[in-house]
């Protein structure tokens, strides 16, 4: 038994049966794919909450130190994707390097990253939605904008699953077309950004900066414990190669520079809302548009509004498509059944897991109120980082793998680093998470034995 769940998966292999997609992908394509599902509405949110409740004016230390972890992370991602350059992501490196169990268990962590990150910003698309017809006098029926609780009079929530449905059809069109959707998007949304802070700059009070440090360094790491889902999305941009021209140079490159460009906004966004409003008045959820307001440009916080839609767009478009590749990537070695792992012959991408992530989807985002969900989202890619980490060591031992196009610098203190920090912010993540993620890595494991285990090559 410990010689079936700890084989080895043949890399050869992944990379025959993925050669029927077609490489379309070029660098550009993936850096715009990256900053798609990297910003999302974690930028729009988080800095608020975050400043109030836990770092104060440092929140922007913690998205520095969130930043240092997430590049540390991308490095190791770089060094496998390029060395590996086959569907699935981490679930294909974690069945390459430690075995078949262990690959299992990244991909369902995967599983829950993808579908809950999904959900959990479709239901804030439709709030930000519902804002927006507010601001020109429109209300739009209670009933169909929340989710399934009647006893509050919500029943469906609406915008959130037409968006998705919208975006299955996209992404049914084939990867060029979404590509070129999501470099409009992606180009809203940084604009918006970046007037954000132009504007902001006028109107930074430096006495808004003291004190700097009001909940102490304890603060600063528990705040990059949470602001860290800002930066989270750049782990979809390698489950795209196979259809990556040059995966061995691209992959590495949209990695970096796309993790590069969000980190150096987040930090001055952050620090410049910081500047413009006190921390102690930062207790909402919009505080972008709140900082408008407080400056007095309220009348222009609609823009910021129609960014902030465009970013949840372009996020779950990405991480949509990433997801059904790692369905097909399971799929394809039968850890679920096999069908999931075929390409349809017509539309040339894995429907059937398209279909299948998508109907996920689509179901709790219409109907579960996920708010309290989302810090699951953050442990399961925190394990997930952790397994590329310690992957990278593993890699370096074997002689039979061809050379990868990037190799972590500063080995083997990089990667060690990376493991550490990943550890480290989990033990930040509250109680109630662990015990949610726990049960499914639980059901994760039920499923292995019950079929991957008897299926599985
Ligand atoms: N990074 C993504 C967001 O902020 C998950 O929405």
């Amino acid at each position: 038994m410990k010689e079936k769940i700890f084989k080895k998966a043949d890399y050869k292999q992944f990379i025959s049966k993925d050669a029927h997609f077609t490489k379309s992908l070029t660098k550009n394509n993936l850096i715009a794919m990256g900053i798609g599902s990297i910003i999302g509405t974690g930028i729009f949110i988080l800095p608020g909450i975050v400043a109030y409740s836990t770092s104060g004016p440092s929140i922007t230390i913690s998205f520095v130190l969130a930043a240092i972890v997430c590049i540390l992370a991308a490095m190791c991602f770089a060094e496998l994707s390029s060395t590996f350059p086959v569907a699935g992501s981490t679930y294909s490196y974690g069945s390459i390097v430690f075995g078949q169990l262990p690959g299992w268990i990244v991909g369902w962590a995967l599983c829950l990253e993808y579908i809950l990150g999904v959900s959990a910003v479709s239901s804030g698309f439709s709030a930000y939605f519902v804002s927006l017809f507010q601001g020109f006098g429109i209300e739009l029926p209670k009933a169909l904008t929340g989710p399934f609780i009647p006893s509050q009079g919500t029943i469906i929530n609406l915008p959130s699953v037409i968006v998705l449905v919208l975006i299955y059809f996209l992404l049914r069109r084939g990867v060029q077309a979404s590509a070129k959707m999501n470099a409009v998007m992606v180009f809203v949304k940084l604009a918006v950004i970046i007037a954000f802070i132009v504007i902001g700059l006028f109107y930074i009070k430096p006495a808004n900066y003291h004190p700097y440090f009001p909940m102490g360094g304890l603060g600063v790491v528990k705040g990059a414990a949470l602001v860290f889902f800002a930066y989270l999305g750049f782990d979809v941009i390698p489950s795209s190669a196979p259809e990556v021209k040059n995966p061995q140079k691209n992959i590495p490159a949209g990695i970096m520079i796309s993790l590069a460009i969000c980190a150096a906004l987040y930090l001055i966004m952050a620090s410049v809302l910081t500047g413009m409003v006190n921390y102690k008045d930062l207790n909402v959820s919009d505080p972008v548009v709140l900082a408008l307001r407080y400056v007095g440009l309220g009348k222009i916080a609609f823009v910021i509004t129609i960014g902030a839609l465009a970013g949840m767009f372009t996020m779950m478009l990405n991480t949509l498509y990433g997801g059904s590749r790692l369905v097909y990537a399971l799929g394809r070695d039968k850890m679920i059944p096999q069908r999931f792992g075929k390409l349809d012959k017509k539309a040339n991408m894995p429907l059937l897991s398209l279909n299948a992530i998508t109907i996920m989807a689509v179901s709790l985002g219409g109907l579960v109120s996920l708010k309290e969900l989302t810090s699951l989202v953050n442990i399961g890619t925190l394990l997930s980082f952790t397994f590329v980490s310690l992957g990278v060591i593993k890699l370096r031992n074997r002689t039979d793998v061809p050379e990868s196009g990037f190799h972590v610098p500063f080995y083997p203190v990089f990667p060690i680093l990376s493991a550490l920090l990943c550890i480290l912010l989990m033990t930040q993540v509250s109680i109630n998470s662990w015990i949610a993620f726990i049960g499914w890595i639980a059901v994760g494991i039920g499923i292995y034995f019950a079929y991957g285990y008897r299926q599985a090559n």
